[in-house]
């Protein structure tokens, strides 16, 4: 069992609203893989952040939860080594984002700009979901209730966990307790993955994403369309290296560094035709993407056995978290029984 005391803690997670794409490898199913071996890793399903904004689609949630766990699976996330549960059947998570909203206020929640952001993308104007409005703090209850040190999340995830840490301080503050322990940011090295159309994120909802499940020919077909240097137009013009992102990928995806610095500096220099970085490119995603495959086929083949994988987790989740909650009630002085 991984219940060594001195083991630092991680919680992280995501919201399963579809597969999960090379943006979420390169932002963070890259250092769960690694960091596995060297803490106590809770890798959460977070079912309930997922309804903030997708209540119209329960059906599609629950089953991102199965595509989601395959892509763990898939990518070396080993339930041996990593705990990995469902938000929605850990009833002391929203027991305590009950007791942390009432040390926040409605206008720091306001002012969150991944908030802001996504309330802009989602074009909700003045019709919030109030659930939305306050997931930052549900998050924080999530990552309180594993007394999690470390969070590795994308550049996208920095003000939750501010908010967290600001939460986690006036609880300990207000209720004279070390109870609550305060979470550390931990972003990759690559924050974001631009799209195949050159955007800046890639993302399922800017329809610019490459998934770790999807065919040979499927990213076969994706490469070869995607966006380069606009401005490269014959083979001997120079071409851009900075914000063309087949050379963004090849930084994250090829192991042959040396054959990459090579293709830049050809490129810049001019000569080198777009099909032919690209199809090197492809190379190197099939010959990382293909093991990926194959290990999702093989667990896909019996999913109620993933399942009851992610079930046996979410119990040993489900005491962790019941536990701290006894504590945050003892805390407050609310533990009546
Ligand atoms: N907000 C995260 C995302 O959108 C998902 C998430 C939910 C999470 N709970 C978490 C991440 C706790 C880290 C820790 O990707």
């Amino acid at each position: 069992m991984l219940s060594m005391s001195h083991q630092k803690i991680i919680l992280t997670g995501d919201r399963p609203t579809g597969k999960l794409h090379l943006g979420h490898y390169v932002g963070s199913l890259a250092a769960r893989v690694k960091l596995q071996d060297t803490h106590r890793q809770f890798i959460m399903l977070a079912d309930m952040q997922a309804l903030t904004d997708h209540a119209h689609e329960p059906e599609k949630i629950r089953q991102s939860v199965l595509e989601v766990s395959l892509d763990y699976l898939a990518v070396g996330i080993d339930p041996k080594r990593s705990t990995i549960l469902i938000q929605s059947l850990i009833p002391a998570l929203p027991e305590l984002t009950m007791y942390y909203l009432n040390l926040i206020t409605w206008n720091r929640l306001k002012h969150n700009p991944t908030v802001k952001l996504e309330i802009q993308q989602k074009g909700y104007g003045e019709e919030i979901p109030a659930g939305f409005m306050v997931y930052p703090v549900s998050q924080a209850a999530d990552i309180t209730a594993f007394k999690a040190n470390v969070v590795p999340v994308g550049d996208d995830q920095i003000p939750m966990i501010e908010q967290c840490v600001e939460i986690v301080r006036k609880f300990n503050r207000l209720y004279k307790t070390d109870a609550l322990v305060e979470p550390e940011i931990l972003t990759s090295p690559i924050a974001r993955l631009p799209g195949i159309d050159g955007k800046a994120k890639m993302s399922k909802s800017l329809g610019n994403a490459i998934y770790l499940s999807d065919s040979a020919d499927e990213v076969a077909k994706k490469v070869k369309g995607m966006y380069t240097d606009p401005t490269h137009l014959r083979v001997e013009d120079p071409g851009k290296v900075e914000g063309n992102p087949v050379f963004t990928y090849l930084d994250a995806f090829a192991t042959d560094k040396a054959k990459v610095a090579e293709l830049k500096a050809h490129y810049q220099r001019g000569g080198l035709g777009d099909s032919v970085v690209k199809k090197y490119l492809l190379e190197a995603l099939q010959a990382f993407l293909d093991p990926i495959r194959q290990r999702r086929a093989e667990f896909a083949r019996d999913p109620q056995a993933v399942m009851d994988l992610v079930f046996k987790g979410t119990e040993v989740a489900k005491q962790v978290a019941h536990n701290t909650l006894l504590e945050v009630r003892g805390a407050m002085g609310m533990n009546y029984l």
